[in-house]
């Protein structure tokens, strides 16, 4: 016992540390092999995902996609939002960081394929018209075409009112791609915010939330 602090309560947050060390270790990995698909070294924050969960506001959403969920760190907070009938389904291209994803959420699909394919992914699901897609992609490190590509196909799913919320970093905005992305999300959709600056994630983030 430590303090008020149960026996059962420490176990709980030691295990919880340990799971988090393992995705940490296995994030880096990928990193290191796939450093600009992978954008990151280390999974997002609890705070990040709160941000984003917060921004996408799910709880009339009838249907959610998760682009690039990694290890998984959003999912939860997804699944806390979403209403028995709703449709929820995760793409993630990265086949080790999938099969982790399964693991921690067995009763999501994940399809394992890349976000440019998200129609026929739709349509594989009978899934006509999109509500919110939650971002994870590392846009900062994508080519020009590549942001004009994967925004392009998933316009051919989101409906009109339909929400996309994304994050970026702080110190990536210096960068070329981060710059142009930040120039084209207000060329293609009604309205884009800006969330205030998540200082707890590392690196420190901020949140894009989108109307189509
Ligand atoms: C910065 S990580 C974010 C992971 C997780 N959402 C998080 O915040 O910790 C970017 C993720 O996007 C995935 N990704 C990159 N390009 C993709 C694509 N074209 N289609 C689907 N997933 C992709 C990577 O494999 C990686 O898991």
């Amino acid at each position: 016992m430590y303090g008020d602090v149960s026996q059962a309560e420490t176990n709980f947050v030691i295990g919880a540390l340990m799971l988090a060390q393992m995705d940490w270790t296995r994030f880096l990995a990928e990193f290191i092999q796939k450093p600009l698909a992978t954008g990151s070294v280390i999974p997002s924050s609890s705070y990040l995902a709160k941000t984003m969960i917060r921004q996408a506001g799910l709880r009339n959403a009838d249907t959610v996609l998760e682009y690039g969920p990694g290890t998984g760190v959003f999912t939860p907070y997804i699944l806390e939002q979403l209403g028995a009938g709703s449709k929820f389904a995760a793409i993630e291209i990265n086949p080790r960081l999938a099969a982790l994803f399964k693991a921690a959420h067995p009763g999501v699909p994940v399809f394992e394929d890349s976000v440019e394919n998200v129609r026929a992914i739709c349509d594989s699901l009978q899934i006509e018209t999109v509500d919110c897609v939650i971002s994870g992609l590392p846009w900062a490190f994508f080519s020009e075409s590549m942001q004009t590509r994967i925004l392009g196909e998933m316009f051919r799913v989101l409906r009109p009112g339909g929400k996309f919320v994304t994050f970026g970093y702080v110190h990536s905005l210096a960068l070329p791609g981060a710059r142009h992305f930040a120039g084209l999300l207000p060329t293609c959709f009604r309205k884009v915010t800006k969330s205030s600056i998540v200082w707890r994630n590392v690196p420190p983030a901020f949140v894009y939330r989108c109307l189509f």
